[in-house]
Parts: C-alpha cells; structure tokens; sequence
C-alpha cells in the first residue's frame, strides 16, 4: 500500500467538474487581474472569518509582508514572533529591515507561548508606558503563528499586546476555519495573514493568499499596497508592490469554499481516528509517540498538518518511506539557527523547546479522503518499526 503525505488527486477527481467550468468562465471573460472572482472570494472571506474586510494578495508571504508594510513598520522597529514557524514568517519581517524577537514554544502546541513572551518583556525589553523598545528598537508588532492549524493563545498574547500597544498580525498561514474560544482565527488580531498554496486545507492550483482585517483604512491601504501603492491608478501614495490574487486561483478557490467546512471536519474525524488507533498500540503509554494535544481553548482544530513526537524520528522516517508512507518534517531547523539569521546574535540552546521539537517531531499523512485502511496501514508501520528496533 502507498500512502503519501497528502493527495491532492482524490481531492481533484471529486470536484473536476466545477472546477473546469470555473476555470473556463474566467477565460472566457479574459478578466484576469482583479476580476469579479477576487472581489467574490474576498467578501465570502470577510464573512466567514468574520472581519469587515479582506484583501487577495499573490501568497501567504505578500499578506505577512503587505500587513507589516501596512503598518509601515521598517529598519527602526521589532517584531516579535516564533523561531519554529515556516520561514516566511520571519523572512517578511527581515524583509523590511526589521529585527524580529524570538520567543520560545509552548511546548503541547508548537505555538508562541504567551509566559516566554511576558518574561522576554519584562526581563529584556523597556516600557515608558507608551513605547516598548528592545535594543533600541521600536517593539511595534507581535505576530503569533497557529501552527498546524490549531491557534495560539491569542487571549493573552492579545493582552500583551494592548498593554504593550503592539499591533497584532496572526499567520493563519495552516489553519483557515480554526477557532479560538469559538472565534475564527484571523478575526482576532489587526490582521490574518491566510495562504492558498496547494496544501493548504483551502489551496490553490498555484499561489495566492489573502489578508482579513479589521480596520477599514488599513483594508484600503492593503488594497493600494497590492498596486504599486496606488489608490488611483499612477497617483501613488505608497511603495507598494504587485501582490495581486489573479482570477484564475479566486474562481478555483471559490468552488472550493463550498467543501471547506466539510473537508476540515474530514480532517477532524482522520486526527480522531489516528488518536483512537494510536492508544490501542503501547506506543503512547510507553511515551515513544506522543501524540498532538489540542488545548482546550482551541475550539476547532483544522488539522492541517498531524504531528506526533517521536522516539528515533530519523530512522523512523527513513523505514516509513520504505514502507510506501509519505512523512515530512516540519522544521528541521529552528529559524534563529538558520545560516541567514546569524547576525540576529541567536545561539544553539537559546529557545530549547523549539530545538527540542526540530529534533523530535513528525507529520504523518493527513487530509480528507484519508481511508480508516490506510490511517491502520500507516500505524501498524509505525509499531513495527519500533518492535524491530527491540523498542516494545
Ligand atoms: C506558517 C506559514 N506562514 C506563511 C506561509 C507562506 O505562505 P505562502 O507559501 O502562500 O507564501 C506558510 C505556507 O507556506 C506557512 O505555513
């Protein structure tokens, strides 16, 4: 049996049809840029997350990067975020000569831990009851990350950041229909920063992304930033950029729209499953695996990624893809240890639960049309790798 790490073919057979037809009107109408299907996608996305407003940007990257530009955050300020998030996260705020700030993991969610955050503040950055700085730095934005497609702590990460006046932008990046205390992630902060690539759990047939944001000077300024800056065209009040979500992605994601709630609670009933058949073997009471927890004020976990910690991880995946199990490993390096981040100053042993995740972690096939004969194909291997290692 093969089981690979997502399918997007099983996927594709079921929804082929609307997705030619969508794809044929745009062409038909050779409106590519900024057509009708953008502005459709944008106002079903601001009333399923709950916002007022949402802006279609190229990527997951451009919507970091243009609500940070939004913000006109540059050279003289900081951002505070996680060192274990995909690399974008943090390659946005570089991007715009800011220094971003690590803060350790909350080591049951993988996400931003709101006590490191208040400690790192207390104990290394300075308020004078309006600015926080940090090495001379304005502090103007923190940017949690729900990992995984559970959020972060956002009731005392948002506290924080209304104490601290820092701007919020949550990297909803994997987790699109996630809820925190029964609210939509990207609905929370100044802005939700959402990714359309292709295995995201609402993904492209190529890039996109967008943003939701709360207030609407902010949407206008996204709106201009995604044109060169311009609120008119050739008059520019800005240096924005061309991040744009073209057509052709918006009518594919617009059929998609229909089928999102019911693949992410597919992938619920598939993180079930996995959990049941995980405690019927001695991996997880013998803590050899140890599976994801979901915290409870993670209201609705989307599952974009399963995640165990694992005993031997390396050999592990190595003997899994032998065995036909597509595995991947999300990160293998924490960002403050990346060779571009050097002269950040970070140090091996400086954020030791997001060190100890990069050595010990391992997503396993995960997504909707995921059968209950593969979930047992791909643990039974898992047990079996561990019994010929003498292990149990
Ligand atoms: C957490 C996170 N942030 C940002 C991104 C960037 O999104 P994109 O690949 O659409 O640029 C991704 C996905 O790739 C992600 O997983």
């Amino acid at each position: 049996m093969k089981v690979p790490l997502l399918d997007l073919k099983a996927q594709y057979q079921k929804i082929r049809d609307e997705v030619w037809q969508a794809i044929q009107e745009v062409l038909e109408s050779q409106r590519f840029i900024l057509g009708p299907w953008v502005h459709e996608l944008e106002t079903w996305m601001a009333g399923y997350i709950g916002v007022p407003d949402a802006v279609g940007v190229a990527s997951g990257t451009d919507a970091l990067l243009l609500s940070l530009m939004a913000l006109e955050i540059g050279p003289q300020d900081a951002v505070i975020t996680t060192p274990f998030t995909f690399f974008a996260t943090v390659g946005s705020i570089v991007r715009l000569g800011a220094l971003p700030v690590f803060v350790d993991i909350d080591p049951k969610t993988f996400n931003l831990s709101p006590q490191a955050l208040q400690t790192l503040i207390e104990t290394r950055m300075e308020f004078d009851g309006n600015v926080l700085t940090y090495r001379g730095r304005k502090v103007r934005a923190i940017v949690p990350v729900h990992l995984f497609g559970q959020s972060a702590a956002m009731a005392p990460i948002l506290e924080i950041a209304k104490t601290y006046h820092m701007a919020v932008i949550e990297d909803a990046a994997q987790a699109i229909g996630a809820e925190y205390q029964g609210k939509k992630v990207g609905s929370l902060g100044d802005f939700g920063a959402f990714s359309f690539f292709p295995s995201k759990n609402l993904g492209g047939y190529g890039d996109g992304g967008m943003i939701t944001v709360r207030n609407s000077e902010m949407a206008e300024r996204l709106r201009a930033l995604r044109v060169h800056g311009a609120k008119q065209k050739y008059f520019h009040d800005w240096v924005g950029t061309n991040s744009r979500l073209d057509s052709i992605q918006a009518a594919v994601l617009l059929v998609k729209t229909r089928y999102l709630d019911t693949w992410n609670r597919q992938r619920a009933e598939v993180a079930a499953r996995y959990h049941r058949l995980f405690q019927q073997t001695p991996l997880v009471e013998a803590g050899i695996v140890q599976l994801p927890e979901q915290s409870p004020d993670s209201t609705r976990h989307v599952w974009n990624q399963y995640t165990l910690r694992v005993r031997n991880r390396n050999e592990l995946r190595s003997y899994l893809t032998e065995q036909g199990i597509g595995t991947a490993i999300y990160y293998p390096l924490s960002l403050h240890l990346q060779k571009c981040f050097a002269d950040l100053g970070y140090q091996e042993g400086d954020f030791p639960e997001a060190e100890k995740a990069q050595q010990e972690v391992l997503s396993i096939p995960m997504y909707p049309e995921l059968t209950e004969e593969q979930q047992v194909y791909v643990v039974q291997a898992i047990e079996q790798f561990y019994r010929l290692q003498g292990i149990v």
